[in-house]
């Protein structure tokens, strides 16, 4: 796994790198279907936006949340009411989505999804976001997710509302070719440092096969070592 910190002056311009990366993963990995693992939360709003308007090859793509929200189908909090606004329903044709039942609950929402991961096209690139905490996805410290074996896991007590969700493992994103955590604003700069100080958080244990790409603002990451260095591809944002 090659491991890349970058450093962009702006929220904006940190989104439309993620999105040259992701642009370029894809159009790399050899031609057939790939699966893409989209985060949650407000982070990515922007980069969704780009997103629909690049290039993608959306034909080959099979798209999941990292997580879900154990709320009801279409409530306005959920991560795939967000994906759809953002992202889903901007595209043209609408490409194979499969969201995580979680309405269904924790135990049963996760039960439910876990089949049909093993026969998804291979893990292309799973787009990721950080808690405060230091937690991806679902993956909260401490948290009993962290160790499931399966790939889709039930998590209750999450310290971020809702409490219950169903959330990818660590199994399921670290088969993923290449992992990228967009990452902007001041209130996430502590986890960044906790995790270049090598903490063993949440998302510090994303391991993709190639490469985990952190894609930070200013604000979040005041400087990196080595960020830059073999970095998302230059000029040209797509979208
Ligand atoms: C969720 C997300 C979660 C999110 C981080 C960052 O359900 O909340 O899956 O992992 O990516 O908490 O959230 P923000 O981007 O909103 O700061």
């Amino acid at each position: 796994m090659r491991v890349r910190w970058h450093a962009l002056p702006t929220a904006a311009e940190a989104a439309e790198a993620a999105c040259r990366q992701v642009v370029a993963w894809v159009e790399e990995q050899a031609a057939g279907p790939l699966t893409m693992v989209l985060a949650g939360g407000r982070t990515p709003r922007l980069l969704y936006r780009l997103l629909a308007r690049s290039p993608l090859p959306w034909e080959r793509l099979v798209l999941i949340p990292s997580d879900e929200r154990c709320l009801p189908a279409g409530h306005p909090e959920r991560n795939d009411t967000l994906l759809a606004a953002e992202l889903l329903d901007r595209l043209p044709r609408r490409p194979v989505f499969h969201p995580i039942p979680a309405e269904l609950g924790p135990e049963r929402g996760a039960a439910a999804f876990e089949p049909l991961l093993p026969s998804l096209p291979p893990l292309g690139v799973a787009i990721l976001g950080l808690g405060e905490d230091g937690h991806t996805a679902s993956l909260f410290p401490g948290h009993p997710a962290l160790a499931a074996t399966t790939r889709a896991a039930p998590v209750r007590d999450a310290p971020k509302p809702p409490r219950q969700r169903v959330t990818l493992t660590l199994a399921a994103l670290n088969e993923a070719a290449h992992a990228i955590f967009l990452v902007t604003g001041s209130g996430k700069r502590a986890a960044l440092a906790r995790w270049q100080a090598g903490e063993p958080l949440p998302a510090a244990r994303v391991c993709p096969r190639g490469t985990l790409a952190i894609v930070a603002d200013r604000l979040a990451l005041p400087s990196s070592p080595g960020e830059g260095s073999g970095g998302p591809p230059g000029n040209g944002a797509h979208g």
